[in-house]
C-alpha cells in the first residue's frame, strides 16, 4: 500500500513537473518552497479525487487554493456558455449558498478577462486595474489588494475561474501561479467527475421512479388494444392512463427543478424584499382551495416583520410547496395556520395543519428525494420531491427547516430564515 502511494506520488509529481502547460514549462529551477507546495497539493489532490458532492468539492478547492497560496480568500466562478455569464459558485468567505448565483460581468472583470483569454493573471493592485469589478468589494466587504486568477480548462474549454485574493505579507508570485495551475488541473478533473456522478445518480433515480407509471400505462395500452374490455372498463382505463400521464408530467417538472438546484448550477436572483408581502401572496393563492374543502385557513403575521434578502421566487416556491402539502394531507373541515414572527436576526415561519400527520419513524425520511409516507401513497397523488426542493432552497438561504407531527393530529413545518435588521 505504502509502495503504491509513493508510486502514485512520484507519477503525480512527474506529471505536474513535466506538464505541457507552458506556464509550468517556463520554470527551469524548482525551489524548495515550490516542492513544499506541491507536496501539499499531492495530499489535497487525493482528497479532491474522492469527493463526489459538488458543493463540498468546490469548497475544498477554494480552501486548498487559499492554503497553498497563503491568501486571505479564494473563490470559484463558473462559466455558463449558454448564457455567456460568469457567476460565483464557491468562496471561502461566502457562508450561504445564496451568493452562489452572483453574476460577475464578463466585460468588466478580471475573471471575465481570464475566460476570454484563457490565461492566468497576477494583478498587484486591482484597484488601479480597469478590468477589476469594483462592486464585488462592497458586496463581499473585502477590499481586493492583490489577485491571482487562473482559468479552469476542461477539454480545451473554460468551465470557470479559480481566484485567490490578498496574499498574506506580500505579492503573488510566479510560483503561486504554477501551484494554482496544478491545483486547477486537478480541480477540473474532480469537478467533471462529480458532475457526471451527480447526473448519473439523479438519472438513475428518475428512471427508477418513472417505471411504475410507465408499466401501468403499458398494461392499460395492451388491454385496450386486445378489445377484451367493455365500454365501462375502457373509460376507467382511460382515466387511469390520464392520471399516470399527469403523474409523469408532474414528476418531470418537479425533478427538473430539483436537478437544477442540486447540480450547483442554479443561479439565484437575489433581492431584498418584504417577507410579509410574500407570505400574504402565498395565503391568497391557497385561499379558495381551502374554502372549497371547508378548511379553516388562518393567517397569523405581525404588521411588521424584518425584510429578507434572497431569491423571492424560489422562497415563494418553498412556501407554496409547504402549503400545498398542508392542503393535500388534510381533510374536509380541517385547519391550516400560516404564521410568522421575528426573533433576533431571524424570521420564523410555520405552516401547521390538522391533517394525517407523519409517523415518527418516517419523519427523518420525508426530505429525501421521492420519499412518500407509506400510508399516504395510495391515498394522495404526489411525486415525493416537493420537500427536497423546499429543503434545498431554505438551506441555500442559510436557513433551516424542522417539523413536528403526530398521526391523525397534524403537522407543523417550521422554517427559520436569516433576516435583515
Ligand atoms: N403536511 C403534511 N402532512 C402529512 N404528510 C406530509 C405533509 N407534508 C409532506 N408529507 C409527507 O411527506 C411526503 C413527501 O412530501 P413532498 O412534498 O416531498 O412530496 P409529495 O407531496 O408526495 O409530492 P409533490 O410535493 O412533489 O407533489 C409526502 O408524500 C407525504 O407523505
Ligand atoms: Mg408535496
Amino acid at each position: 500500500m505504502i509502495r503504491l502511494l509513493s508510486a502514485y506520488r512520484e507519477t503525480w509529481l512527474k506529471f505536474y513537473l513535466s506538464s505541457p502547460q507552458r506556464y509550468l514549462m517556463k520554470k527551469n529551477k524548482t525551489k524548495p518552497t515550490l516542492i513544499n507546495s506541491y507536496q501539499k497539493l499531492i495530499n489535497i489532490s487525493c482528497d479532491l479525487a474522492s469527493e463526489l458532492d459538488l458543493n463540498i468539492l468546490l469548497s475544498k478547492i477554494v480552501n486548498a487554493a487559499s492554503e497553498v497560496c497563503d491568501s486571505e480568500e479564494a473563490s470559484i466562478l463558473m462559466f455558463d456558455p449558454a448564457k455567456n455569464t460568469l457567476y460565483f459558485q464557491a468562496a471561502t468567505n461566502l457562508d450561504t449558498g445564496l451568493k452562489r448565483g452572483l453574476v460577475v460581468p464578463l466585460e468588466e472583470s478580471i475573471a471575465g478577462w481570464i475566460v476570454k483569454n484563457q490565461e492566468p493573471v497576477i494583478v498587484d493592485d486591482p484597484q488601479k486595474d480597469t478590468r477589476h469589478f469594483n462592486s464585488i468589494d462592497s458586496i463581499t466587504n473585502i477590499k481586493t489588494d492583490s489577485l491571482l486568477g487562473i482559468p479552469l480548462l476542461s477539454k480545451g474549454k473554460v468551465i470557470g475561474v479559480l481566484e485567490v485574493i490578498n496574499k498574506r505579507g506580500g505579492k503573488f508570485t510566479q510560483e503561486d501561479q504554477d501551484v494554482m495551475l496544478a491545483l486547477g488541473a486537478q480541480a477540473t478533473v474532480a469537478i467533471d467527475n462529480s458532475r457526471l456522478f451527480l447526473q448519473s445518480d439523479l438519472i438513475g433515480e428518475f428512471v427508477h421512479q418513472i417505471r411504475t407509471p410507465l408499466s401501468a400505462l403499458n398494461a392499460a395500452t395492451h388491454l385496450l388494444k386486445s378489445n377484451r374490455v367493455d365500454d365501462q372498463q375502457k373509460k376507467k382505463m382511460i382515466d387511469i392512463m390520464e392520471a399516470e400521464i399527469e403523474a409523469l408530467s408532474d414528476m418531470s417538472s418537479a425533478f427538473l427543478d430539483l436537478a437544477r438546484l442540486q447540480s450547483g448550477r442554479k443561479q439565484y436572483s437575489v433581492t431584498e424584499f418584504s417577507i410579509r408581502e410574500l407570505l400574504s401572496e402565498c395565503y391568497d393563492i391557497f385561499y379558495s382551495e381551502t374554502q372549497q374543502q371547508a378548511i379553516r385557513f388562518n393567517l397569523d403575521i405581525p404588521d411588521t416583520l424584518p425584510r429578507v434578502t434572497g431569491d423571492r421566487k424560489q422562497l415563494k416556491q418553498a412556501f407554496t410547496n409547504l402549503l400545498n402539502n398542508a392542503v393535500k394531507y388534510n381533510h374536509e373541515g380541517g385547519e391550516i395556520t400560516l404564521k410568522a414572527l421575528a426573533k433576533k436576526k431571524q424570521v420564523i415561519i410555520s405552516v401547521s395543519d390538522s391533517g394525517m400527520g407523519i409517523p415518527e419513524d418516517e419523519q427523518s425520511l420525508i426530505f429525501e428525494k421521492f420519499y412518500r409516507v407509506r400510508s399516504h401513497r395510495d391515498l394522495v397523488p404526489g411525486t415525493g420531491l416537493g420537500l427536497s426542493v423546499v429543503k434545498q432552497i431554505v438551506t441555500d438561504h442559510g436557513g433551516a427547516i424542522t417539523l413536528t407531527s403526530e398521526v391523525n393530529v397534524g403537522t407543523t413545518f417550521t422554517v427559520t430564515l436569516p433576516a435583515d435588521k
